[in-house]
């Protein structure tokens, strides 16, 4: 990681609760994740101030890959903005406005991520997965943050994911809980 990123990564975490970041465990770990399966075209829903954005296009940087973000708050998106500025990743960064739902139903009809990041409203994860399933090809990975810490309210998603057969799911002991899927067929 850079000098100019760095800093900023530890600025922002002194803040991290305000903006519901995720650990820093948790974004090197997807970091690694990222780099390590050439990951090369993400969606994050919930962008907040980007701090776990950073990692993640930090890290597509390297994999030749593009970032898109979708955040409902306008001020959390313009400090993401500047954020990605300063550390030289605006160029791979699409950040897209509204209420996650309706942004994914407007999405084209043939896009396609090869890893996406949920960590908006809670009990939506239901409606994201079910929307960004048709975006993900075999390969494809999905992620979601605090299905341990919010366990009740992400219930029904995590309960159907790990009924689809078309995903194999671990759910990770990092902080908040991390939950992984990998497609294994379309
Ligand atoms: C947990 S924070 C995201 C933290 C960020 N991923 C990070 O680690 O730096 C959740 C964000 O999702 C946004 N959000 C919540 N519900 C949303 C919705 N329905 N549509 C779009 N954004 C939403 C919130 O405004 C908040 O900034």
């Amino acid at each position: 990681m850079d000098q100019v990123t760095n800093n900023l990564l530890i600025e922002l975490e002194k803040t991290q609760h305000d903006f519901w970041n995720i650990s820093r465990e948790t974004a090197n770990f997807l970091s690694i994740l990222i780099k390590s399966t050439q990951r090369k075209n993400m969606l994050e829903i919930g962008t907040s101030n980007g701090y776990s954005g950073i990692w993640f296009a930090k890290a597509l940087k390297e994999t030749g890959g593009k970032f898109t973000t979708i955040e409902f708050y306008d001020k959390r998106q313009s400090l993401a903005k500047e954020y990605f500025k300063q550390c030289k990743i605006d160029d791979i960064a699409t950040f897209l406005q509204g209420s996650a739902v309706e942004v994914l139903e407007n999405m084209p009809e043939n896009q396609e991520f090869d890893i996406v990041f949920i960590d908006a409203n809670k009990r939506e994860y239901i409606k994201y997965f079910k929307l960004t399933d048709k975006m993900l090809k075999k390969g494809g990975i999905i992620v979601a943050d605090n299905v341990l810490s919010h366990a009740e309210k992400v219930k029904e998603f995590v309960d159907e994911i790990d009924a689809d057969e078309r995903y194999q799911v671990q759910v990770l002991n990092l902080p908040a809980g991390l939950l992984l899927a990998y497609k294994i067929s379309d």
